[in-house]
């Protein structure tokens, strides 16, 4: 007779063993990849987390697009280049849901725009990008508050006097304010107490999102909402950043509706008073606050993290640094103002912008996607509600697009006679119909910015520091080490 404890032993192998072959079974129905394990999936394998040399060396084995088990999730890896680009353009629309993970639902409730799916999503990014071009995305107006940034930005560093300084902070706070002005009409000064609330809530959650506790919330919710731990702190950042946005919706209320709208948050209150009498109104104030939220977080840490590792790429490859500083002092005045434009006048400069963006390869491995309907992805049939991981690093590294893809190469963008060259393979932003809003403005914004810090100083490491770090920090965005430089007047 077996005792209770060797009766248990043998029901839980039991129960092993189903779950084995039944993960086999299911198995069949997705492209092929390394076998799973019950309950943990491929985990094991993967160390617990995602590693992009990882997801590149699978694909030799499985090919460019391969299934990888999350616990009891199966995901869909498209590597490389040419399957990124298929998978994501090919059905656009059928790729287009976005994975609203438990983490994701406990933040933002599936509202707003960069955590939302279905057609709430389709609303409220076609009225954000409608809204952010009334405000002049694309056009001048915008870029006017960029190079407003850009010289306050400049300003701070002729104070310090070739002091050494760690740029994070004041590349975060210029970046951020143009999009503070854009959605609350205003922008922070460098001392307000407020702003940094909010910058130590973003950082904490990005930290948050590059973490084991977050892989383990969301392969199990429902025990780690009821333990503490960093979790909890990363959800009441989030709440911090939402206390925010309706502390300004309040005030744009209280304060009354303009003539003509000033900013985002004026445009979505007139879009909520017009459909208010709707059955089902699109436009409320919770997806208000997340779509806030979605541009605060969207569009501050991406571009200064960027910026961030352009600074040191230009420390530590100062010949690359020099050249940028001849180009630009041959076609542009010492105090003519910066515009976007002048980027086709300046190859050399935007091809060093873009190799900037391809090479520290921020956004990691990218956002994962759901599909909304029964799809064929690279001939494989899909289900509706399957998870499609586009893999940005296998796109930006693939070694069939690139000529040194784990070198900083400015040549990457240039011809032989020193033309820029637009390259297929350059998708930090993804594609299809969920590429990045904010393409645009960050493009303006990376291009404006680093001209203007580069005609104005020569980036140097401090007296005595002869090593720094180049390897990236895993969080949300892949972030350098921190690091400190001196910005010399030139
Ligand atoms: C260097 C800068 C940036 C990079 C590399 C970047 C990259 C990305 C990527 C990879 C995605 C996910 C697309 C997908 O689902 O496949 C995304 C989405 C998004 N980005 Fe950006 N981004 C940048 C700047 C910005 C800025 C400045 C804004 C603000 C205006 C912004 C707002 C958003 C929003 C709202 C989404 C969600 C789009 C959706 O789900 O429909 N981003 N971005």
């Amino acid at each position: 007779m077996l005792t209770i404890s060797q009766t248990f032993v043998v029901l839980v192998i039991f129960l092993l063993i189903v779950q084995f072959l039944k993960l086999r079974k299911a198995c069949q129905q997705f492209p092929p990849g390394p076998t799973p394990l019950p309950l943990l999936g491929n985990l094991v394998q993967m160390n617990f987390q995602l590693r992009r040399d990882l997801l590149m060396e699978l694909a030799k084995t499985y090919g460019n697009i391969y299934t990888l088990w999350f616990g009891w999730a199966p995901v869909i890896i498209l590597n490389g280049f040419q399957a990124v680009k298929d998978g994501m353009t090919t059905h656009p629309d059928d790729v287009s849901g976005r994975m609203v993970s438990p983490f994701f639902r406990a933040v933002a409730k599936g509202k707003g725009i960069l955590l939302a799916t279905g057609r709430s999503w389709k609303q409220q990014r076609r009225f954000g990008i409608m809204t952010l071009r009334s405000l002049g995305m694309g056009k001048k107006g915008l870029e006017y508050r960029v190079q407003e940034e850009a010289s306050h930005l400049v300003e701070f560093f002729v104070s310090l006097k070739g002091r050494p300084v760690d740029p994070s902070f004041p590349l975060f706070h210029s970046i951020s304010n143009v999009i503070c002005a854009l959605v609350f009409g205003y922008h922070f000064s460098d001392e307000d107490k407020t702003f940094h609330e909010l910058i130590s809530a973003t950082e904490n959650l990005f930290r948050f999102a590059g973490s084991f506790i977050y892989q383990l919330y969301e392969i199990f919710p429902w025990l780690m909402c009821r333990l503490p731990g960093p979790h909890k702190k990363a959800l009441s950042c989030y709440d911090v950043l939402s206390s925010f946005a309706r502390k300004e919706i309040r005030r744009h209320v209280e304060r009354g509706m303009p003539d003509e709208p000033q900013d985002f948050i004026d445009f979505y209150l007139a879009e909520i008073e017009k459909s208010k009498d709707e059955d089902k109104p699109k436009y409320d104030e919770d997806n208000l606050v997340c779509v806030i939220n979605d541009l605060f977080l969207g569009g501050s840490e991406t571009s200064s993290t960027t910026l961030y590792w352009g600074l040191l790429y230009m420390v530590v490859n100062p010949d690359i640094q020099e050249k940028v500083q001849k180009e630009l002092d041959a076609v542009l005045g010492p105090s003519q103002l910066i515009c976007y434009e002048d980027r086709r006048k300046l190859p050399y400069t935007n091809a060093v912008v873009h190799e900037i963006q391809r090479f520290s390869n921020i956004v990691f491995v990218g956002m994962p996607r759901v599909c909304v309907r029964n799809t064929e992805l690279l001939g494989f049939p899909v289900k509706k509600g399957t998870i499609v991981l586009p893999n940005i690093a296998s796109v930006l590294y693939d070694p069939e697009q690139w000529e040194t893809p784990r070198e900083f190469n400015p040549g990457h963008f240039l011809d032989k006679e020193g033309n820029f060259k637009n390259r297929e393979a350059f998708l930090p932003f993804s594609a299809g119909h969920r590429v990045c809003l904010g393409e645009h403005l960050a493009r303006t914004e990376l291009f404006i910015f680093f001209a203007n810090l580069l005609r104005a100083f020569t980036f140097r490491l401090p007296e005595g520091v002869t090593k720094i770090n180049t390897e990236p920090i895993l969080g949300g965005t892949l972030q350098p080490h921190p690091y400190k430089v001196c910005a010399i007047p030139r």
